[in-house]
């Protein structure tokens, strides 16, 4: 593919039809919208102010995030929180040229809080319409797991989300990743598999390739999220390539989360040039630094040797790993394939 001029090359990125596949929409709640909500619903913050709770977002672990990631979500209480949160989110999607997300919520935050999981569902969904019918942005929902909680408790959650089975496209695996496996969960996975669920899993992102594996084996994730230590292992590496299990890498987060020093540091161009079936998401883009597009411009701005064709790779790997019908994939590849064109006439 012709190289460009680093500005065209940015524009290009910017102005590429795209899919998010790993983004937490409680991990989109700006200090504003928390502060705003809190004062709505009479919810008192153990922080005094937007620039007090901003100085907090100083993470040394993944532990040291989601401790305040709670924390931020406990202003959600009615539906209409649940909506213009994710109402929020997809005006910045639709500027960043997102035509279609599948976004991961966590019931459970919000369930043992005493909200109930139809407040969570309902607002989401509607969000999501919405999104579709004023935006143009096709949007998905994938409903979470907290792995530092029980697998009955997942149970009781799925049974709990059941009357609105037809809201969400699949199920998920999130939270403290050290010392809980995927397999902590095969029962409930199996389960949501034989309801014609979607499945996958963050594995890789602390933990180690072995979890990655479980995901794979156990869970038969479609996906894994994160994934990025599957590096550390050649023959996972091997069965990742061969059987096209995409990777939903979130670049920003991986160093606000210290999992990589630098993103100058980071594989993301090692797990292309391996053949991975790799796209670029923002993970929680108000804690960290940015949204879909701030995530393509640092990277490629910190790993020079990136180029059109990766920025090409990873916009087709996002539609090719998406669970949307095969029609409307194809749609969205002949769109991208228009822009391409267009930058290098
Ligand atoms: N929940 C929100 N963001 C997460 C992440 N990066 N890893 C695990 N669980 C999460
Ligand atoms: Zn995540």
């Amino acid at each position: 593919m012709k190289e460009l001029p680093r500005a065209d090359l940015n524009a290009l990125l910017r102005q590429m039809p795209k899919a998010e596949l790993h983004m937490h929409v409680e991990g989109s709640l700006e200090p504003e919208l928390i502060f705003r909500l809190a004062q709505r619903n009479g919810v008192v913050l153990p922080y005094a102010s937007v620039e007090a709770l901003r100085a907090a977002y100083a993470f040394t672990s993944l532990q040291s995030f989601l401790d305040i990631y709670y924390a931020g979500a406990s202003v959600l209480l009615k539906q209409e929180d649940f909506f213009e949160m994710a109402w929020a989110y997809f005006e910045r999607a639709a500027a960043d040229s997102v035509v279609h997300t599948e976004i991961f919520f966590d019931p459970q935050t919000h369930t043992d809080r005493g909200v109930a999981i139809e407040t969570v569902i309902v607002g989401l969904a509607h969000a999501c319409r919405r999104a579709h019918a004023e935006l143009g942005i096709s949007a998905r929902l994938i409903l979470c797991f907290l792995r530092h909680l029980s697998e009955d408790a997942a149970f009781a959650t799925l049974e709990q989300a059941l009357p609105y089975r037809d809201q969400f496209i699949g199920v998920g695996l999130d939270s403290s990743e050290r010392g809980h496996p995927p397999e902590k969960f095969a029962r409930v996975f199996a389960r949501c598999r034989e309801l014609g669920l979607h499945v996958v899993a963050h594995a890789g992102e602390e933990g180690p390739p072995a979890y990655i594996w479980s995901a794979l084996e156990v869970l038969k994730a479609e996906r894994v999220d994160h994934g990025v230590r599957c590096l550390e292992d050649p023959a996972l590496v091997r069965r990742l390539v061969a059987e096209r299990v995409p990777l939903t890498v979130c670049p920003l987060s991986n160093v606000l989360l210290r999992v990589f020093d630098t993103l100058a540091g980071h594989n993301l161009p090692a797990l292309l040039d391996a053949g991975l079936c790799v796209t670029v998401n923002s993970d929680d883009p108000a804690y960290f630094g940015g949204y879909l597009n701030d995530n393509f411009a640092a990277t490629f701005d910190a790993l020079p040797q990136l180029n059109v064709a990766h920025a090409y790779a990873l916009a087709h790997n996002s539609f090719e790993a998406s669970f949307a019908p095969t029609a409307a994939k194809a749609r969205w590849v002949a769109a991208l394939d228009e822009v391409f064109a267009r930058f290098r006439s």
